[in-house]
Parts: structure tokens; C-alpha cells; sequence
């Protein structure tokens, strides 16, 4: 059998990937599982562990779990290696979402300075796991859910010798089901042309059966009762001219660019009423944790469904389940360019619809980005890669770079005043600075 290995697996969301793995078995013969962490993450690693054993225990399928705190021992020989560790846990992201807000700048864990810094955390972890890999178990897959997701996938691609590296996020599956819901069909019904990057994917086209729906989906979501949209994210709708003149399917966070006022207005609301999504999710995470100390649990509970990280079971589990079986269907990823769309360095990644193959993903051609949004993603992509560069470097005037050329940030004044409050309220957790 397959031997999987999570780090961050500690995590609350671990009972998602349990349950996929639990789902597949048959197509995915998954035989162990080795959850590590690290010693802060210890107590959260044994109940999630626990509450795993019990899962399997009930479904009646053997998958043994192994929890640890020795990455290189588990790493070793594995076969699919998957990341969803947060650097500094939550406490972190708090401040991601805090700090900015103070100089009037979207405080978001991916994108703005709060996606900047928390490249800057998780980047030199993650390069670290890529060399173990390159020992230990040199033919693994890396499939990396941690966010930046495709940051965190370009810097593996650039700075390591590990090509077999996937980025995955639950937003194209999470739109694929936000069709299905507004159609009333099934989700397999449902393709979705995506192109773009990871949190700045677009819906190029939409189809149930393979007839086209976008007119009518883009109809439909300019209403913000029936917005597309994850838990995370408020549900905001768009002016329909807007949305029929763009022509395409955005994600939920195009909200942060194309409604960055009403956004930041409801930022400093939630942030008033001590509602950021960091301080709702360190309440649903010790609900949950509460949940999962119940020996009499054996299920992923359904409140797990009110993170916005819901169903990432489902694109974990398919991905690998396809590579394994070499099935050939579409999925949506963050893979390597390789020239599939035009304008993007070819090393770059890109979050893209891929035919997905024992021998990884093979992103379908795009060509040519519609020009409404062919500028947005690469002045996003020029900041992810000189982020990249100020992550590994540790060049205090590349990371000002990196802040003053983000869409969201309004001057070289303002993006210093952040940079320079954020370095230090993460020092603990930025050793290269
Ligand atoms: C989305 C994103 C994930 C992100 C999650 C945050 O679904 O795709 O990348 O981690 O939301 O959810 P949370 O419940 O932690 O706010
Ligand atoms: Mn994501």
C-alpha cells in the first residue's frame, strides 16, 4: 500500500483528508498514514490522532496512523507527502489581518501584506521539507496545501531540486459545487474552464454537460443571496454591467481587488466587533478540538464544514487518487507554466485546469489571457516572485518591493509603515530577516 505523509497534521482539518482517504480506499490503496507536527503542535496532534484511529476504526478499512514529531523519520520512502502547517499558528494570522487594517490596507492571510508575510513564515519551512525530501524519499510527491499555496509552490519549483510538487486549494472545487448548487445538478455535472493563479483564478468558461452556463451563472451571482463564495469570504455580488462586460467567473477573493473599499469597510467592521476570521476561526478551532476529545466521535463532524477549507478532501484525495491511477480527468492545480499560458514565465506557477497523470499534471493550453485580466495576474505573479526572492533572501528592500508593487497596497510610504511593524511583531518566525 501507498504511505502518506502530513505535516501540520496536528491540524483541525486533518479529519478531511481521513475521510477522503477513508471514501477512496478502494481506488487508493492508502496503508499508512504518519500525521507529524512539532512539539507546540503535540496535544492537537494526539486528539486529531486519536479521533483519525477511531474514523478508520468505524469505516472498517486498514490504514494504520502513525503521529510524530520526527519529520525525517516519517518523510522516509514515502509516496505522497502532503503540507498544510501554519507557521506561528493562528496567533500569526491574527496579525496578518490586524496590522494592515491599522494603516488602512485589507488585512487577509493571502493576499496584501498578511499573503506577504505569511510567504515570508512559511517559504523556509517549506524549502526545508523539500531537501529532507531530496534525501529520504527523492521519487514523493509534495502536494502543498499550505498559503500561500502558489507562492509556496513557485519557491519549491525555484529553490529546490523537487519537481514533483503540486499546490491545491479547494476554490475550483468550491466553485465547481457553488454551480452545481445555483443549477441544481450534480457536481460532476460540472466543468469548469480555469486559468490564473492560486486565490486569483478565473472561470474562463462554465459548462454543465458540456453545454455552456456562463451567461447565466454570470447572471446569477451579481445577486449576493446566490454569490459563489467559501466561509471565509463574505458574500458581496456584482454589478451585473460589470460582471457581463468581464465576461468571466471570478473567484471569491476577486473581492479584494475588485471591491477593495467594501472590503476593507467590512474588515474594520469585523475587526471592531473582534470578528476577523482569525479570531471566528480560533473559536471554531477550540470547538471543534472540544468535539474531537469525544471518545464516542469516530466521524469528521459537520461543524468542520464552517472553515473555508471545506471539501479540501475531496481535491486532495481526487488529485492523488488520479495520479495513482493515472485516470487522465481534469482537475484544477498549481503546476508548473511550461508556456500553457502566454504572457507567465515558463518556471512560474499558475493555478490552471490539468489532465492529471501518473506523471503529474499537464496543464491544458490557455494561450492568450482575455485582456480585462491579463494585467491583474501578472502584476500579481511580478509580486509573488520578487516575494519569493525576499523570502529566501532576507533583503529588507526587496520585501518593500514586494509590498509597494501589491495592488493592494496604496504607496512606498504605507508599505514601509506595515513592513516594518509586521517584521517585528513576526520576528520569532522570520529567522533570514
Ligand atoms: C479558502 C482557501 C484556503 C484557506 C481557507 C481559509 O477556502 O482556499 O486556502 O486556507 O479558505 O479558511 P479559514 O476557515 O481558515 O478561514
Ligand atoms: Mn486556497
Amino acid at each position: 500500500g501507498l504511505k502518506i505523509v502530513t505535516i501540520g497534521g496536528g491540524s483541525s482539518y486533518t479529519p478531511e483528508l481521513i475521510e477522503g482517504f477513508i471514501k477512496y480506499h478502494e481506488e487508493l490503496p492508502v496503508s499508512e498514514i504518519w500525521l507529524v507536527d512539532i512539539e507546540a503542535g503535540k496535544e492537537k496532534l494526539e486528539i486529531v490522532g486519536d479521533l483519525a484511529r477511531r474514523m478508520i476504526e468505524k469505516a472498517g478499512v486498514n490504514i494504520e496512523v502513525h503521529l510524530t514529531l520526527d519529520r525525517k523519520k516519517a518523510l522516509k520512502n514515502a509516496d505522497y507527502v502532503t503540507t498544510q502547517l501554519r507557521v506561528g499558528q493562528l496567533a500569526a494570522r491574527a496579525l496578518d489581518e490586524k496590522i494592515p487594517l491599522k494603516h488602512g490596507v485589507i488585512g487577509q492571510e493571502t493576499n496584501g501584506p498578511g499573503g506577504l508575510f505569511k510567504a515570508f513564515r512559511t517559504i523556509p519551512v517549506i524549502l526545508d521539507i523539500a531537501r529532507e525530501m531530496e534525501e529520504v524519499c527523492p521519487d514523493a510527491w509534495l502536494i502543498n496545501f499550505t498559503n500561500p499555496a502558489g507562492m509556496v509552490t513557485e519557491a519549491v519549483l525555484r529553490h529546490s531540486n523537487i519537481t514533483k510538487i503540486i499546490g491545491l486549494c479547494n476554490v475550483p472545487i468550491g466553485m465547481e459545487r457553488g454551480v452545481a448548487d445555483l443549477m441544481g445538478v450534480e457536481p460532476s455535472r460540472v466543468r469548469i474552464d480555469f486559468a490564473g493563479l492560486n486565490h486569483m483564478v478565473y472561470g474562463l468558461d462554465v459548462f454543465v454537460d458540456g453545454e455552456s452556463v456562463k451567461d447565466q451563472i454570470i447572471k446569477l451571482i451579481t445577486d449576493p443571496a446566490k454569490a459563489v463564495t467559501m466561509k471565509n469570504i463574505h458574500a458581496m455580488g456584482w454589478e451585473p454591467e460589470f460582471l457581463k462586460a468581464l465576461n468571466l467567473f471570478p473567484c471569491p477573493y476577486h473581492n479584494y481587488y475588485y471591491k477593495t473599499g467594501d472590503v476593507l469597510a467590512q474588515e474594520l467592521k469585523d475587526a471592531e466587533n473582534g470578528e476577523t476570521r482569525a479570531e471566528v476561526v480560533q473559536r471554531l478551532e477550540a470547538e471543534l478540538f472540544e468535539l474531537y476529545k469525544d471518545k464516542d466521535l469516530a466521524i469528521k463532524p459537520p461543524q468542520l464544514e464552517e472553515r473555508g477549507g471545506a471539501y479540501y478532501s475531496d481535491a486532495a484525495v481526487r488529485l492523488i487518487r488520479s495520479m495513482h491511477t493515472d485516470k487522465c480527468d481534469i482537475q484544477a492545480v498549481n503546476t508548473i507554466n511550461q508556456g500553457s499560458i502566454e504572457g507567465i514565465p515558463y518556471e512560474s506557477a499558475i493555478e490552471t485546469s490539468c489532465v492529471i497523470t501518473k506523471d503529474g499534471p499537464k496543464p491544458i493550453n490557455v494561450g492568450k489571457l482575455p485582456v480585462a485580466v491579463r494585467g491583474l495576474i501578472q502584476q500579481i505573479k511580478s509580486f509573488e516572485r520578487v516575494a519569493i526572492e525576499a523570502a529566501v533572501t532576507g533583503n529588507y528592500d526587496t520585501a518593500l518591493l514586494a509590498l509597494t508593487i501589491n495592488p493592494l497596497v496604496p504607496s512606498d510610504r504605507v508599505a514601509k509603515l506595515i513592513l516594518d511593524e509586521m517584521l517585528e511583531a513576526h520576528k520569532d518566525y522570520l529567522p533570514q530577516f
